[in-house]
Formats: structure tokens, C-alpha cells, sequence
């Protein structure tokens, strides 16, 4: 698999295999197994998805090298301050059983428990400290944040030392935060895609369908290489084998200008971005 070159110019795999709602036990553990070896070599978790422990195992018994792999955890909102975030570090690296990561991220940016204090650039600021300390101990090979907006990177980046090499943000055909993807860009924050497949209700949409049918491709090989050519980093979740392998087959589709615009302006998707100043958690 080709990669992306982060702005510290680490190496980071063009795509990710998703593992939210992976229960934890043999679900989470039999598809990152089935995943890495069907050849992703790009795993995204979080303290919060609850199976960061089935990860770390599966990711163990593959036998891959570790340095042929791309390890990414998130910090859960709850954490608030500098040690809150170094203690949530060492608990997620003990459930991984891995002694470095390759990418930490702030999961949320301003989550309900924050909001209460109406203090999120605080936090943040905070948060992101520890976690600059980590990445300069060596402990962590890139950090970044997730859904995060202009507004929010632009505080973080008031006292950050170092430069978000990540925003992992809700992006697919019909979901396109264009503020946040022109700011990333601009600042040389590689997007990666969380939910690139609308979290399934785009196999119900007859749009997608047709392009699909016309590139001879299933809708989820056409979204994964919509979001190639936008230069995102899609992360496809699948708990089902075949659709873990068949999902992988989706570099050699080369969309016309045509379609990547049809594919971007989609509608009829519900579940749009969250807004990350209302969530309810
Ligand atoms: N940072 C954040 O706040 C955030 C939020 C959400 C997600 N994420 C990350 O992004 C990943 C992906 O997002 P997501 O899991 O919400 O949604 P998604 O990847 O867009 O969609 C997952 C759904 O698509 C189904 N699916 C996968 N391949 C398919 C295929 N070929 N044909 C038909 N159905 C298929 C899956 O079913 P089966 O599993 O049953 O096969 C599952 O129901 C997550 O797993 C997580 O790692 C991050």
C-alpha cells in the first residue's frame, strides 16, 4: 500500500482499517486479524471504542513486524488536563501492549463534559502539551486531532510548539466539510475520512450506485477511491471478512473530474458532520 508523507514527515498508510463498534473480544480481535492479513497495514482505535485490548492482541498474533504497521488511539474526552492525558496514554499503550504509537489524536474538541466549564481552549491547550511531550520523548511518532474545525485549530495552534500532522473528521461523497478540509490543507494537515461510507447509508444511495455500476466497482471501492482522489485518508470499518478483502480493491479506479464532483455533491444523507460544539457527550 503507497503512503501519505505527514508535515514531521513520518510515513502514514494511504488508507485505514476502522474499528468503532468492533466489540471487544473475538469481533474486534477476528477482523483487525482478518484485516491485516488481507494487507492493511493502518489500524485506527480509541480509548473510547473499548477494544483497544482485542487490537493489540490481533496485532500481536498477525507476526507483522511492528514497524510495518501504523498504530493509531485516540484521547477520550474525559481527559482534561496534563496528567489526565499522560495517565490515558500509558492506559491505552498498556491495553495495545505496544511500547511506541505511530499517531495519538484529541478525539473531540470541545465535548459535553468540557463545554460544562466552557473551557475547551484550555483543555486543549493543555492536552495538547502533554501530548507534544510524548511525541518528544519519542514515545509517539505523530499527534494530531479529530473533528476538529478552523476555529478550534486556530486556538490550538495559538500555544502549540508543534503543528497537528492530523484532522481525522467526518468526510464521504455527500458529507464534505469544505472550511475545515480548505484549512487543513492550507496548513498542511493531512484529512483523514471517518465514515467513508456515510456509516453504511450510502449503499442505499441509487447516485453512488450508478457510478459503481458504471466503473464496474461496488459502491464502497467507489467512495474508498472518491476519497483517494481528494487526497483524504479513508478509514472503512468492516467486521466481515469478504467485505474487509473485496473493500481493499479499490486503487487501481481512476474517477473522471465528472464524477468526483457528482460523488461530492451527493444528498439524501441523514447523517451529516456533527456539529463538535453540540455533541452530546
Ligand atoms: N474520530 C471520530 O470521531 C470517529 C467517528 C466515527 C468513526 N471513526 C473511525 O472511522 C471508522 C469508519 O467509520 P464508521 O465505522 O463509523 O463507518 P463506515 O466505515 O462509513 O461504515 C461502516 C459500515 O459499513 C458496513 N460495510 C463495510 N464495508 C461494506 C461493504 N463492502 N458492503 C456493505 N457494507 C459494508 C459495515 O458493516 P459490517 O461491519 O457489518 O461489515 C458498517 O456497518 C470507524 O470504524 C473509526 O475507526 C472515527
Amino acid at each position: 500500500m503507497k503512503n501519505y508523507t505527514l508535515n514531521n514527515g513520518v510515513k502514514i498508510p494511504v488508507l485505514g482499517f476502522g474499528t468503532w463498534k468492533a466489540q471487544d473480544g473475538e469481533e474486534a480481535y477476528q477482523s483487525v486479524l482478518a484485516a491485516l492479513k488481507a494487507g492493511y497495514r493502518h489500524i485506527d482505535t480509541a480509548a473510547i471504542y473499548k477494544n483497544e485490548e482485542s487490537v493489540g492482541r490481533a496485532i500481536k498474533d498477525s507476526g507483522i513486524p511492528r514497524e510495518e504497521l501504523f498504530i493509531t488511539t485516540k484521547l477520550w474526552n474525559s481527559k482534561h488536563t496534563y496528567e489526565e492525558a499522560l495517565e490515558a496514554f500509558d492506559s491505552s499503550m498498556e491495553r495495545l501492549g505496544l511500547d511506541y504509537l505511530d499517531l495519538y489524536l484529541i478525539h473531540w474538541p470541545n465535548p459535553k463534559p468540557v463545554r460544562e466549564y466552557g473551557a475547551w481552549q484550555k483543555r486543549n491547550a493543555e492536552v495538547w502539551r502533554a501530548m507534544e511531550d510524548l511525541y518528544q520523548a519519542g514515545k509517539i511518532r505523530a499527534i494530531g486531532v479529530s473533528n476538529f474545525l478552523p476555529h478550534h485549530l486556530e486556538a490550538l495552534l495559538e500555544t502549540a510548539r508543534v503543528t497537528p500532522a492530523v484532522n481525522q473528521i467526518r468526510l464521504a461523497p455527500g458529507v464534505y466539510q469544505t472550511e475545515a478540509v480548505d484549512f487543513c490543507r492550507a496548513h498542511d494537515i493531512l484529512l483523514e475520512a471517518w465514515g467513508p461510507f456515510g456509516q453504511g447509508e450510502l449503499f442505499q444511495n441509487p447516485a453512488v450506485q450508478a457510478i459503481a455500476d458504471k466503473y464496474g466497482k461496488t459502491i464502497a471501492q467507489i467512495a474508498l477511491a472518491w476519497s483517494l482522489q481528494e487526497g483524504f485518508l479513508p478509514l472503512p470499518k468492516s467486521v466481515t471478512p469478504s467485505r474487509i478483502a473485496s473493500n481493499l480493491d479499490c486503487f487501481d479506479i481512476e474517477l473522471s473530474p465528472a464524477d468526483l464532483d457528482i460523488l461530492k455533491n451527493i444528498s439524501g444523507l441523514e447523517g451529516g458532520a456533527p456539529n463538535p460544539d453540540g455533541v452530546d457527550f
